[in-house]
Formats: C-alpha cells, structure tokens, sequence
C-alpha cells in the first residue's frame, strides 16, 4: 500500500507518546504510533503515512544531526521504528517525529560505546510487572528523574485480564484475545503520563514475560487449555502487538506466531546483555503449574526453558563475550526458592524451579567455563531479592558461582508491604538469599569494572502518584566474586 497524503488530524496523533531502545555504538531505534483515538482502535484511515523523523544533539531540537522520512504501517497500527545510524558512540541524542503539522514530544536517548572500548561506568535501571489496575506508576515517575544510561524492562508491561473492581484504576476491556483488544491494552498503558515519560528519557531494552500474550502460558500452551492452534493465533497477535508498542529492529518483526526476541547488547568492555525469552520456546511446566512438590518430570533433560537453539545462543555468547559484567536479563527466578520448609519442599513450577535440568546446565557451563561475573536479572514475582547462585542450591556449602537480583513489581499486587515476617521466613528456608523485600519500585545498578551495586529503590505506595521513593537496601558485587554484600 503506497504512503498517501496526510490524514487531518482530530485530536493529537502522538499521544502514546516516544520511546527509543536497543542501543549500539552508532545508533538506535526510534518509536512512535500515530493513534488519534488511542483506545479505540488507533483512529488511523487504512493508509500508509509517511512521518519524518529528526535527532538531535541538543534538547532544543536546533543541532539536527540526522533526520529522515518513514512510513506509519496500516498493518502495523501505524506504528514506526526507525533504526538510526551514524551516530556517535556514548553520547546523548534527542529526537522527535513529525506527521503533517504535529509534532511529537521531544525524547533523550543514548548510544553505547565504542566495541571492545573500556567504559569506566554504567548505569541502568530495571523494572517489571506493570499492572494498570493494581496501581499508579509511581516509580516510573521517579526513574525518569534518575541518572541513568539506560532501562531494562523484564516483562509483564500489560496484562490481559478483563475489569475487576475495587483496584485503583480499571482496565479499558474483558480478557484480551484479539490483536485489535492487545493494540488498545497498550495503548491503555500508555496513556499514563509517567510511563510516557520514563521512556521519553532513556533507550529501553525490553522483553517480555507471559502476560503480555496470557498468564504463565508456555510456548503453544496456555493455561485454559486451550487448542495449541487456537492459542497460537491468540499469540501471534500478541506478539504483533508488542512489536508495534516497543522500541524493537526489523529484526525482531514477528512472523505469525513466531518472533525473535532474544538478542545480545554490549557496552564497551564493562557488559555485556543477554536478553532472553524464557516464554516462547519453553515446555510446558513439567510438574503442572503452580507452587508445589516437585514431581521427576522437573528433572528431565527434555524439559527446555529456552529452547535448544536460545540456550546454545546463550553458551556460547556467554563463552565468547569479552566484557566484565555478563548480564543475564531474563523473567523468572532462576536460584532454587523452598517456599514451605519443613517435610514439604514446595517450588515454583513456572520458574527454573520447575526446569531443574535446564537449570543445572547452564550452572554446569557456569562453573566449568568460568564467564566473567555472571549477573542474573529476574522479574515476574513482585518482590526484591538477592541471592547467591549456589553450584548445587541443596548444597549451602557449594560455591557461589553468580549472583541474582530479583526486583518487584512497578504496581502489581498494588501498594506491597515492609512486614518483616514474610522476609525472616524465606530467608530461613534459603540460606543462599540474602535480602527479601515486598514493596513496589524498582532496581538501580551502578556498574565500574571494579564493582556492581544494586539500590534497591522502592515507593512509599502506588495508590498516590507522587508517593516519595527511598533506598530500601544497597547490595554490590566485586568484581572475580560472585555473590553480592550489604553496601
Ligand atoms: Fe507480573
């Protein structure tokens, strides 16, 4: 369909606001939507538009270093990602898109660094789990006022569920299932201005987790049990719709049901990410879903995580990268978690707790070929936790082979609570974890070649948009040690 002359606009086009990502040493992705009427359907004619697009060097938008014309996809929801290149590496850009006479809001992003250049320092934010009802997005107010390169989001930016009452907001529809119900989900989320904003000041890596396509669902299963081709289609729409909504290259264009999300990203010398999806290509939960005993099902070999292909991509990489830090971002918890103590051990079975061959294989790799600093990021559970990564967690004498940083939700499970009773429990029954906390917020790491520390920053409550945010604890790694201490 070939870009015609631009539509007359009825209300402002850009209201999803704009978001940059995934970025290298020469550039990086820039995203809008065109959706006058972003709830209900985008409001866009079925036309191609062309947008221009233009980065600068200054906030004014006056130094324009790059700029250029795209099309806004009808089949796309008008959505456009632009892949920027010829810039320079480690430095700030601001950027802005224009559709006939309207202009978006001004964003910031920032390129990496120079491969292979030593960096003496980074510093990034992760977050997860956003759930609209549940709360305000709080934190996202305060992380865009942070000092930071960049964010790392690990999942769960919409959920599908229908309306329930009684929350401090409501979502826009029941369950989602089409791609029309997933396109105006995210288009829901987005209209909160805090997270407009989040993404207007820094580049987003992102991935997902299961809700953005159907709760603890695993590769062609969801958990209605549903027919695999029934849900494949629910997934394909799911997926286009996050590729419409999210800073991502061509690269990850989903091809119906199918989408490549997992992909490596380096900053100089000092770290390396890779982003995984723990989703798409996983078998079922072996043990069936839930927190329960673990059944011998957990433990065979062909109960895959991340696929065969996604785990040998992790290997290797992991073998081959040259960087400090070796990043892990990734959904679920990967350190073993008994969640009853006593005669019944009972374990997460959606997590890599119910994986427990994938799991030692990738502890095995650890340990036998020795990646610089092994740093696991986690999602899903809103909740913070540190945790050593043990050779063998039944073991607490085994080494310490990596460290894990589980951060909470932004607002899922709403306002969270400080009741030490729940932490002294967990930490109890794991010896390896070192701090459990159940507010919401999320995780600051501030990285040298020397250390790693993470500031656990949590919000007051969700239910007020301008609740003040804290420090709650500060851990950090050193560098040849894996494990993390008190700050
Ligand atoms: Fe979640």
């Amino acid at each position: 369909m070939a870009a015609v002359a631009v539509p007359k606009f009825l209300a402002d086009p850009f209201s999803l606001g704009v978001a940059s990502g995934d970025p290298a040493p020469d550039g990086v992705v820039l995203w809008t939507r065109l959706a006058p009427d972003p709830l209900g359907g985008g409001g866009m004619p079925p036309q191609n538009v062309p947008v221009g697009w233009e980065v600068a060097t200054d906030d004014q938008m006056r130094r324009v270093v790059k700029r250029g014309t795209t099309s806004a996809r009808h089949a796309l929801a008008h959505s456009v990602h632009v892949e920027v290149r010829g810039l320079e590496p480690s430095r700030w850009y601001w950027y802005r898109f224009k559709v006939g006479s309207n202009l978006s809001p001004i964003g910031r992003t920032r390129t990496a660094p120079a491969r292979g250049t030593r960096l003496d320092k980074l510093t990034f934010a992760f977050a997860s789990c956003q759930h609209y009802e549940d709360g305000f997005y709080t934190a996202h107010r305060h992380l865009a006022r942070e000092d930071l390169d960049l964010v790392v989001f690990l999942g769960d930016y919409i959920y599908e569920g229908g309306v329930r009452t009684g929350r401090t907001r409501q979502h826009n529809s029941p369950e989602i299932v089409t791609l029309d119900d997933y396109r105006n989900r995210y288009a829901l989320y987005k209209s909160d201005p805090d997270l407009r904003e989040a993404h207007a000041a820094f580049p987003w890596i992102v991935t997902w987790d299961d809700h953005e396509v159907d709760n603890n669902y695993a590769g062609a299963i969801d958990q209605d049990a549903s027919s695999p081709e029934d849900f494949l289609r629910r997934r394909a729409a799911a997926y286009q719709a996050y590729y419409e909504h999210m800073p991502l290259r061509v690269s990850s264009l989903p091809r119906g049901p199918n989408m490549r999300l997992y992909r490596r990203l380096t900053y100089g010398s000092l770290a390396e990410f890779s982003v995984l999806d723990s989703r798409q290509y996983r078998a079922d939960q072996p043990c069936g879903d839930g927190h329960k005993e673990r059944c011998p099902a957990a433990f065979d070999s062909r109960a895959t995580l991340l696929g065969t292909s996604q785990e040998h991509w992790l290997l290797n990489g992991l073998d081959q990268s040259r960087a400090r830090w070796n990043v892990l971002a990734q959904q679920v918890m990967m350190s073993q978690t008994i969640e009853v103590a006593g005669d019944a051990k009972k374990y997460g079975m959606d997590n890599w707790n119910g994986y427990v061959a994938a799991r030692n294989r990738l502890l095995s790799f650890i340990r036998e070929r020795r990646p610089s600093n092994p740093v696991v990021l986690t999602g899903d559970i809103h909740s913070n936790w540190v945790c050593d990564v043990k050779a063998d967690f039944d073991a607490p004498k085994s080494e310490t082979i990596a460290t894990e940083f589980v951060g909470t939700s932004i607002s899922s499970g709403g306002n969270g609570n400080t009741s030490p009773a729940e932490a002294d429990r967990r930490l109890a029954a794991n010896s390896h974890v070192k701090f459990f906390n159940a507010q919401r917020g999320y995780v600051r790491c501030m990285l040298t070649p020397a250390r790693w520390q993470s500031d656990y920053r949590v919000v007051e409550a969700v239910t007020r948009r301008d609740a003040p945010l804290t420090t709650r604890a500060s851990f950090i790694i050193e560098n040849g040690t894996a494990g993390a201490h008190p700050a």
